[in-house]
């Protein structure tokens, strides 16, 4: 193939990517997602790197459901909803959704970035103001980029769970017709949580709508897995919930807005993702469904994956590190340079633990970690297994 101007100009980018050590690589796993796994390269090794936070993405239900899918539907529709139709099973998963997250309705996307991107692009006018945390994900992030783009909607961001600023900031803006905040539920690079009665205080004083994106808190807060709201008893009090399917609820793909009637019918008539994109397969609706319903019969799960992210926080501190203070499974470890996480992430591979270090710019500079997640389906042995290797990798390189 002849390399043209944007190939040299590419190639020229990623061998710079290489040179500053920002280059990805992918790992390629040969088995199912589970707490181990195979990886192409590296054998048989603990996964603490991965939102699988349940143990779903390989049950046999989960699974099933999937086989079962296939054969009554076959692969998918053939084009999007409101044009070909779309299936009963659609219909139940997104019943079962609103169910959990406790809303009136709910409305499946291909993905929660595409239910990110489709909620304030769609909802929100020029008259509008559209305000989002300073750490929320990239999808929010874009999701509000693209409302500007599209509605000419005011936008702003305040600083990291700020109450303070955002209510300056939504008291500056008493001339807006609708002002939505937006905030993640858990923000996965500290693994901390949104206070969301004050968050939800300051919206209802300011009469702000509130939208949570719960993609790390759907099957993991609350006692029975529902969520942010759950962990601090305010389910129903959320005005819109968006989350993910592709986490802890089966780990496939795909992504939700929970929420009132109105929005998601509104959504279903004019969210782009939604008029000019197919619905998620049937398998996956399928196998999410199946998660949902394991869930709500196995709320056990919920509480062993507490457990499980309590023992291994508790593990580390006892080695010397410094994991940050949470109680989610998400678990960052603070090492301090970039360097210093990219080489104890590649030692800890060796010793049979896959686990990421994210560097500048991801992460402040000097606040370099390797992020840990654990499982519901982690065992005990999993776990000491991997303290054992963080103590080896450790000491290696003087962290301990
Ligand atoms: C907070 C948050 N929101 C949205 C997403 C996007 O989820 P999906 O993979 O369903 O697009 C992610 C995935 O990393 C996430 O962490």
């Amino acid at each position: 193939m002849t390399k043209n101007a944007l190939d040299h100009r590419l190639a020229a980018d990623l061998a710079q990517f290489k040179a500053d050590g920002i280059y990805k690589t992918l790992n390629y796993l040969d088995s199912p997602q589970g707490p181990r796994a195979v990886m192409e390269g590296h054998g048989d090794v603990i996964i603490l790197s991965s939102n699988n936070y349940l143990g779903l993405a390989n049950h046999p239900t989960v699974v099933q459901a999937g086989h079962a899918a296939l054969d009554r539907f076959g692969a998918g529709t053939a084009s999007v909803r409101f044009i070909c139709g779309t299936f009963t099973i659609h219909r139940e998963l997104e019943t079962a959704i609103a169910r959990l997250a406790g809303t009136e309705v709910s409305l499946s996307f291909m993905s929660a970035w595409n239910a990110n991107e489709a909620v304030p692009a769609t909802l929100l006018g020029e008259q509008d103001l559209v305000l989002s945390d300073q750490l929320n994900h990239a999808s929010i992030i874009d999701g509000v980029r693209l409302a500007k783009a599209i509605t000419k909607c005011q936008t702003g961001v305040y600083k990291h769970c700020d109450l303070d600023d955002l209510r300056a900031k939504l008291a500056a803006a008493s001339d807006r017709r609708i002002k939505l905040v937006i905030t993640d539920g858990v923000f996965s690079m500290e693994g901390s949580i949104v206070d969301l009665p004050g968050t939800l205080q300051v919206c209802r004083d300011y009469g702000a709508i509130l939208m949570i994106d719960d993609s790390h808190a759907t099957g993991v807060l609350g006692a029975t897995g529902r969520g942010t709201a759950e962990h601090f008893g305010m389910v129903g009090e959320v005005d819109i919930i968006t989350s993910t399917l592709g986490k802890a609820l089966g780990g496939a793909a795909g992504g939700f807005t929970a929420a009132s009637a109105e929005v998601c019918d509104y959504l279903t008539q004019r969210a782009r993702p939604q008029l000019f994109s197919n619905a998620l397969p049937p398998t996956v609706a399928a196998s999410s469904l199946a998660s949902i319903q394991v869930l709500e019969a196995e709320p056990q799960r919920v509480a062993q994956l507490r457990d499980n992210a309590r023992y291994f926080r508790e593990g580390l501190i006892e080695l010397g590190f410094k994991p940050l203070h949470g109680e989610t499974p998400i678990i960052p470890v603070i090492l301090g340079e970039t360097s210093a996480a990219i080489r104890a992430s590649e030692l800890l591979l060796q010793a049979g633990v896959f686990v990421t270090g994210f560097g500048f710019p991801v992460v402040p500079q000097g606040e370099a970690r390797v992020r840990c997640q654990i499982s519901a389906a982690h065992t005990r042995e999993h776990l000491d297994f991997a303290l054992d290797a963080f103590k080896t990798v450790g000491r290696t390189l003087h962290l301990i």
